[in-house]
C-alpha cells in the first residue's frame, strides 16, 4: 500500500520569486513545489512584505483568518493571511498580512522590532494550522526566522492536541546568520514563564538566541550539505554552535540544496537571448557576445569571460578576489562580469576595479534576476572562492549551464564540484583547497590554461552539464527523514 501524504507546515522568510535576498528563497520554494507536486499537503506560510511584486500573483483573502490579532508578549499585533498562486505553479501559499510589520522597504531590517517581525511570523504559521484544524507531521523551520517554532509548540501551544504528534525540523542554511537579541526581548517572545528553557549562559550574558533556541528543541536538525553538517561541528565554522551540536550529533544530518530545472535550464530559460544544450552549445557563445556587448565589455571569440553573482558579504572570500584578480588581469587576457551588492568596502572595490581595467571588467552592482540567468548562460567561468559555503546554489547552476565552475574546497561546493583532471578526462571544475592567493591564483591560472585546450575545456563542461542536483533525488531525502519521525513517534 502507497503511503499516507505527509503534511507539512513550512514557515519562511524567503520564497522565490516572491521574497528573496539568496539561495534561502530558491530552496524553500523549489522544495515546497516539490513535496506538493509528490502529493504531500504542504502549506507555506511568508510574510506580505510590501516589495513583493504581485503582478503575476493571484490573490485572495482567505475568509476565516481576517482581522485576528495576536498577544506577543506587551504587543497586539493585527493580522491577516490572504492565500496566494504564482502565474504558472500549482502551489498556493499563505501570506501573512501585517502591515505594521512588514511593510518596510527590505525584507530585513536592523530595526528593534526585527525579533518580534520573525516570531509573529512563527506563531502565525502555527495559528494558521489552528484555524485550518491542520495537524502537520512535520512543521519544517528554516533558519532563525522561525527557528522558535520548536520552543513555542512544546510550551504556549503545548495544550492543542492538533500538534500530539507533529514533529519539528530546522534546517541550517547558513550558521553565520542566528537571531542573537538582548535577553530582553524574552518578553515579547510571549515565554516569560519558561525562561529557564533557553540556554542559561545566554540568558546570564544577557542574550538569547533564535537559532539556538532551535537547536535544543528541534526533533531533527538538517543543513544543506553532507559537507557542512561535518564543518559546523568545528569551532572554525560552527560559529559558537559546535558544542551544542555535537550534543545533537545524532539529529542532525547534511542534505544537499536541489536545483530547480524548471528555472534554471539553458534549453528552456526565458530569461536568456539564446537557448543551448550540451549537444548544441553554439547559443551559450551567442549569449556571452551579447552579454559582453550589452554591459559594455570588448568581446573576441576566445577571450575568457569570468562571472560572479553573489551577495557581497564577507563568506564569500572576495578578499581573494581582491586580492589575485587586479594583478592577472595585467598578466593574462580575460574579461569579468560581476553582479552583487552588500558590504559597501566589498562594492568599491569592483567599482574601481571596472575604472582601472574599462572594457575588461563590468561591476552591476544590485539585484537583478535576469542578469544572474544571463551571467550563468554567458561566462566561461564561474568564480565562488568562498570562505564557507553551507551549499551554494551558483556553483549547481553553473555546472547545468555549461560555465565552469571554481570553488573553494569547503561546504556544499565541495559536494557539488570535482576537480578536473585532464588525464582521466573526469570531473567538473577547478577545486581547491586553502583560503589563500596561492590557492585562489592557482584555480583561476588552471581554468585559464584549461580552456586553451578547447576539447579538454568541452569534455570538463560536458561533464558538469550531465549532472543532476535535481529536486526528485534531494526531495526524496527529505521525505526519507519526515518518514523516518513520523514513524518514530507511532
Ligand atoms: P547565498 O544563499 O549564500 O547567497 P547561494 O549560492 O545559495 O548563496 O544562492 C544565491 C542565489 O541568489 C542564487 O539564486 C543567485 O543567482 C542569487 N543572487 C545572488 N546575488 C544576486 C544578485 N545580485 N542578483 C540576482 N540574483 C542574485
Ligand atoms: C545560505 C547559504 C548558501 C545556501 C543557501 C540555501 O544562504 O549561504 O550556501 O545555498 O542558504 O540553502
Amino acid at each position: 500500500m502507497a503511503e499516507t501524504p505527509l503534511k507539512i507546515c513550512l514557515a519562511t522568510s524567503e520564497y522565490t520569486p516572491l521574497a528573496k535576498t539568496g539561495g534561502l528563497a530558491d530552496v524553500t520554494a523549489a522544495l515546497s513545489e516539490h513535496l506538493d507536486a509528490q502529493g504531500h499537503d504542504v502549506r507555506v506560510m511568508l510574510p506580505f512584505y510590501s516589495s513583493i511584486d504581485t503582478t503575476d500573483l493571484e490573490i485572495h483573502p482567505v475568509e476565516f483568518m481576517q482581522d485576528l490579532t495576536m498577544e506577543c508578549g506587551p504587543h497586539k499585533i493585527r493580522w491577516s493571511v490572504d492565500s496566494a498562486r504564482l502565474k504558472g505553479k500549482a502551489l498556493r501559499i499563505y501570506l501573512l498580512r501585517c502591515p505594521s510589520l512588514y511593510d518596510r522597504p527590505g525584507i530585513y531590517t536592523s530595526g528593534a522590532d526585527e525579533h518580534i517581525r520573525f516570531l509573529f511570523l512563527t506563531r502565525a504559521a502555527i495559528e494558521m494550522c489552528q484555524h485550518m484544524g491542520f495537524a502537520p507531521d512535520v512543521f519544517h523551520c528554516h533558519d532563525w526566522h522561525t527557528a522558535m517554532a520548536p520552543i513555542y509548540l512544546k510550551t504556549l501551544y503545548a495544550w492543542d492536541k492538533l500538534f500530539a504528534n507533529t514533529k519539528t525540523v530546522l534546517t541550517i542554511h547558513n550558521i553565520g546568520y542566528q537571531g542573537i537579541f538582548n535577553a530582553e526581548v524574552l518578553a515579547d517572545t510571549g515565554l516569560s514563564a519558561n525562561a529557564d528553557l533557553f540556554h542559561q549562559e545566554d540568558m546570564a550574558l544577557g542574550r538569547l538566541s533564535f537559532l539556538k533556541t532551535g537547536v535544543l528543541y528541534a526533533d531533527a536538525l538538517t543543513t544543506v550539505s553532507p559537507t557542512y553538517a561535518r564543518e559546523i561541528l568545528e569551532p572554525e565554522m560552527g560559529m559558537g554552535l559546535q558544542d551544542l551540536l555535537r550534543q545533537r550529533k545524532e539529529s542532525l544530518v547534511g542534505i544537499l540544496n536541489g536545483v530547480d530545472y524548471g528555472e534554471w535550464n539553458p534549453e528552456t530559460d526565458t530569461l536568456i537571448p539564446h537557448h543551448y544544450s550540451a549537444s548544441k552549445l553554439a547559443g551559450k557563445k551567442k549569449n556571452k557576445k551579447a552579454l559582453m556587448e550589452e554591459l559594455g565589455l570588448a568581446y573576441a571569440d576566445d577571450l575568457p569571460l569570468l562571472g560572479m553573482v553573489t551577495r557581497l558579504t564577507y563568506q564569500k572570500g572576495i578578499e581573494l578576489v581582491q586580492k589575485v584578480v587586479p594583478e592577472l588581469l595585467q598578466k593574462r587576457p580575460f574579461a569579468m562580469a560581476v553582479l552583487g551588492s552588500g558590504e559597501s568596502r566589498y562594492e568599491h572595490f569592483f567599482t574601481w576595479l571596472q575604472g582601472q581595467f574599462p572594457g575588461r571588467v563590468c561591476f552591476y552592482r544590485g539585484y537583478n534576476n535576469r542578469l544572474a540567468h544571463w551571467i550563468e548562460a554567458a561566462a566561461d567561468i564561474f568564480v565562488m572562492p568562498s570562505r564557507f559555503e553551507p551549499c551554494g546554489l551558483n556553483q549547481m547552476y553553473s555546472l547545468r549551464y555549461g560555465t565552469v565552475p571554481i570553488v573553494r574546497n569547503t561546504g556544499g561546493l565541495a559536494d557539488s564540484v570535482q576537480l578536473f583532471e585532464p588525464s582521466s578526462g573526469k570531473g567538473t571544475g577547478i577545486v581547491f583547497n586553502n583560503f589563500n592567493a596561492q590557492g585562489f591564483s592557482w584555480a583561476v591560472n588552471t581554468a585559464l590554461d584549461l580552456y586553451q585546450d578547447q576539447k579538454a575545456w568541452k569534455k570538463m563542461i560536458r561533464n558538469g552539464m550531465a549532472m543532476d542536483y535535481s529536486w526528485e533525488r534531494q526531495g526524496a531525502v527529505y521525505v526519507e527523514l519526515f518518514r523516518r519521525l513520523t514513524r518514530a513517534q507511532a
